[in-house]
């Protein structure tokens, strides 16, 4: 009940509405026929002061009810706007850095729309151009066709009717012709945009820092990336087009008019504009209603859908009146939302059709009183028909124009804020490229959060991997192992302290050569959807010849326990992967992953858990590859495996994000600490002898044998 008395309540504002629409023409109606009747009064001399005083009396009547009409759509348009603006401001992507950057509002957005576009200014001259061109010679039309009139109508004046003829014609082509060249430079210019701002868009999207991706759903991004960008170009491309268009012709159209008949002009400009607009906003009312009214249908259908769903529970509560009571309730608010709609109906259709006739009766009325007085020609009166109806779609035209081109700015709104979006920190700062490289990394007194997260994941916590050292991390899930290996390629910023590599600090060294130096296998091996030779040779190109890259790439693979399986695949290393590597095992994957990394001969090497997800036979053969992988270079491995972390010059134990403690495993066992702990618990009541044996010596261990019994963990 409630809901039905809201719905009266919104009820009262189209019958004030409409109040006014239809006194408004009634009023209109009556001057008109007022000034029909006293006019020409025979013996009156004051006939023609009659008419044009009903003529003013109608255009005030008229004005006012216009008024009042767009005051009520203006309230309407701010109420909805300041509605989108909040509900833009709840967007994810719309926090973050570049929220103070993107003000300005729409106005904003189409100055940054335009400075996007002014690559293509010649493009946009040429399309200019064109525009111009039609727009004269559709204005030029209707006079032609008076000229015509007037040529047949006093007399018949043959050469008068062929000139205005053989006009009309060329001006009909020019027209064409114009529309036609107009036309497809803007769709030029359109695409052009639309491939520039997907561009630019895929390098803002390249820059941004990765905590940009841990907090935005891919799916968003996609979407602006693809909807948004296309609605963008597209839709505001061929509006602006549009817009153009009309705005030119109305400026032609009023042109030739004033030229032509400055009195009737001026009438034809006061009443066309007020009719189209006026019956355009008041359909678009009507169609908000509608909508109103079917969705409230569909929730009385939900709640059939409920009742008749659950029956049985229904009738175990008796509660069957109470169903077909709330089913009644919403059925009467959908009739009393159709009822509304309906008077709504009476406005619309009096509106959509009277509005442009009485509009037409009005300058008839005034354009005849002229004709008969001799003022003017019965042909300018027909040119000011034709004029009245092209004049009409023009601006009923921009009507359509403008609430597309509202969303359309909305879209274009999201793609400039993720344009626009400034990174945490620009990972291409750096600019030093060290001849050598050492290998070397450390990690001093660094305190990281990821950003927007209120965890500390990593205190005070300092690590330094000599040249040629195998350094293994080993704690609990969640310690910040995982972080201290994004932290070492850069994919963060510390919140205080400094990550060295060589005895500099990241940001100061070159990014490409920075990663030409590290090499990483992770947890889960991504592989691009490539053939497997691009897969290893990513980001080589240009490293070598041809043939070079291929051996290197050869032997990577032998190294790495890939190249049996390979050269056994049908389409050996032309093999496609697949999207994400999906068309080989996660064996197979990773062992590409560490071919990839070998033939890169990294001077870092960093592993992240390579082995955990494996079973224990792909595990055995990706273990060997991963130590011929670790032979000679700085690696930090962060491991599960106790044989892994056993053989490594140098534990770290990381818990809660910081060194629980550190030394070889022989130190830590003797220390009977948190490593020993973890390494007992993992082992407890093992009865596998490469265990027993790894608790005692540490690190001597039988691979056969370990790879039999599930592999010990430690976590
Ligand atoms: N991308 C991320 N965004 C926010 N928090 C994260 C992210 N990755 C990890 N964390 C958090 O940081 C902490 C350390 O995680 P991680 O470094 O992955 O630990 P580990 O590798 O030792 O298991 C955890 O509490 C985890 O929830
Ligand atoms: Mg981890």
């Amino acid at each position: 009940a409630r809901e039905g008395g809201r719905a009266r309540a919104e009820g009262a504002a189209p019958w004030a509405v409409g109040l006014v629409l239809v006194s408004g023409m009634c009023s209109l109606a009556l001057a008109l026929a007022k000034a029909a009747l006293r006019w020409p009064a025979p013996g009156h001399a004051g006939g023609a002061d009659d008419v044009e005083a009903g003529l003013w009396w109608a255009m005030a009547a008229w004005t006012a009810t216009a008024g009042a009409g767009a005051l009520w759509v203006a309230r309407a348009r701010v109420r909805a706007h300041v509605r989108q603006r909040s509900s833009d401001l709840e967007d994810p992507l719309l926090g973050g850095e570049s929220q103070e950057g993107s003000g300005g509002g729409r106005a904003g957005a189409v100055r940054k729309l335009a400075k996007l576009s002014a690559p293509d200014w010649h493009v946009l001259a040429g399309a200019s151009f064109f525009l111009v061109v039609g727009a004269v010679a559709n204005a030029a039309v209707p006079r032609f066709s008076g000229g015509v009139v007037n040529a047949v109508s006093f007399g018949y004046d043959r050469s008068a009717f062929r000139t205005q003829l053989c006009l009309l014609t060329g001006a009909a082509v020019v027209n064409g012709i114009g529309s036609g060249c107009r036309g497809a430079l803007f769709l030029i210019q359109i695409a052009r945009l639309n491939r520039r701002v997907r561009e630019r868009l895929m390098e803002a999207l390249l820059a941004q820092d990765l905590s940009f991706y841990d907090v935005t759903p891919l799916g968003d991004i996609t979407s602006r990336m693809n909807n948004d960008t296309s609605k963008l170009t597209d839709t505001l491309g061929l509006n602006t087009n549009v817009l153009l268009r009309n705005l030119v012709s109305i400026a032609f159209l009023l042109g030739f008019m004033l030229h032509l008949e400055p009195r009737l002009t001026l009438l034809t400009f006061a009443v066309v504009p007020v009719a189209t607009v006026t019956s355009k906003v008041y359909g678009t009312f009507y169609r908000k209603k509608t909508k109103e009214t079917q969705t409230s249908l569909a929730e009385a259908g939900t709640v059939a859908d409920e009742t008749l769903g659950a029956l049985a529970t229904i009738r175990s509560f008796a509660a069957e009146e109470l169903m077909a009571a709330a089913y009644s309730e919403k059925l009467e608010t959908f009739y009393v939302l159709q009822k509304i709609q309906a008077y709504w109906y009476i406005a619309y259709m009096a509106t959509m059709t009277a509005l442009p006739q009485l509009s037409q009766a009005l300058v008839l009325l005034y354009g005849g009183h002229l004709v008969l007085e001799g003022r003017t020609q019965p042909g300018t009166l027909v040119s000011f028909l034709l004029y009245q109806q092209t004049l009409s779609s023009a601006f009923s035209n921009l009507g359509d124009v403008y609430s597309q081109m509202m969303q359309a700015l909305g879209a274009a709104d999201k793609v400039l804020e993720l344009l626009e979006r400034v990174p945490l920190f620009d990972n291409r700062s750096g600019a030093v490229r060290p001849l050598e490289c050492r290998g070397e990394v450390a990690l001093v007194g660094v305190q990281f959060q990821y950003p927007g997260r209120d965890r500390v994941v990593l205190k005070n916590f300092s690590l330094c991997v000599k040249p040629g050292e195998c350094c293994a991390l080993c704690g609990p899930s969640g310690g910040g192992k995982s972080s201290i290996v994004k932290l070492i390629q850069r994919f963060y910023e510390p919140d205080l302290g400094r990550v060295l590599f060589d005895g500099r600090d990241l940001h100061t060294l070159d990014a490409h050569w920075l990663k030409r130096q590290i090499g990483l296998v992770g947890q889960e091996p991504v592989l691009l959807a490539r053939s497997v030779r691009e897969n290893i040779l990513f980001g080589l190109e240009g490293e070598g010849t041809t043939e070079e890259m291929e051996a290197r790439m050869i032997k990577a693979a032998q190294r790495a326990n890939a190249h049996a399986f390979v050269s056994a695949l049908p389409d050996g290393y032309e093999t496609q992967c697949g999207e994400k590597g999906t068309m080989l095992s996660g064996g197979q994957k990773q062992r590409i992953a560490i071919a990839r990394a070998l033939v890169r001969e990294p001077r870092l090497l960093l592993l992240d858990e390579a082995t955990s997800a494996l079973d224990a036979e792909s595990e055995a053969l990706v273990q060997a590859a991963l130590e011929e992988l670790m032979t000679g270079r700085t690696t930090l491995v962060v491991a599960h495996r106790l044989s892994t972390i056993a053989a490594a010059d140098r534990i770290v134990v990381v818990e809660g994000g910081e060194v629980a403690e550190a030394g070889t495993h022989e130190d830590l066992i003797r220390r009977d600490g948190t490593y020993a702990q973890l390494v007992r618990r993992q082992l407890g009541g093992g009865s596998s002898r490469a265990s027993k044996a790894l608790l005692m010596a540490g690190g001597e261990q039988d691979d056969e044998e370990g790879a039999e019994d599930a592999p010990p963990t430690l976590e």
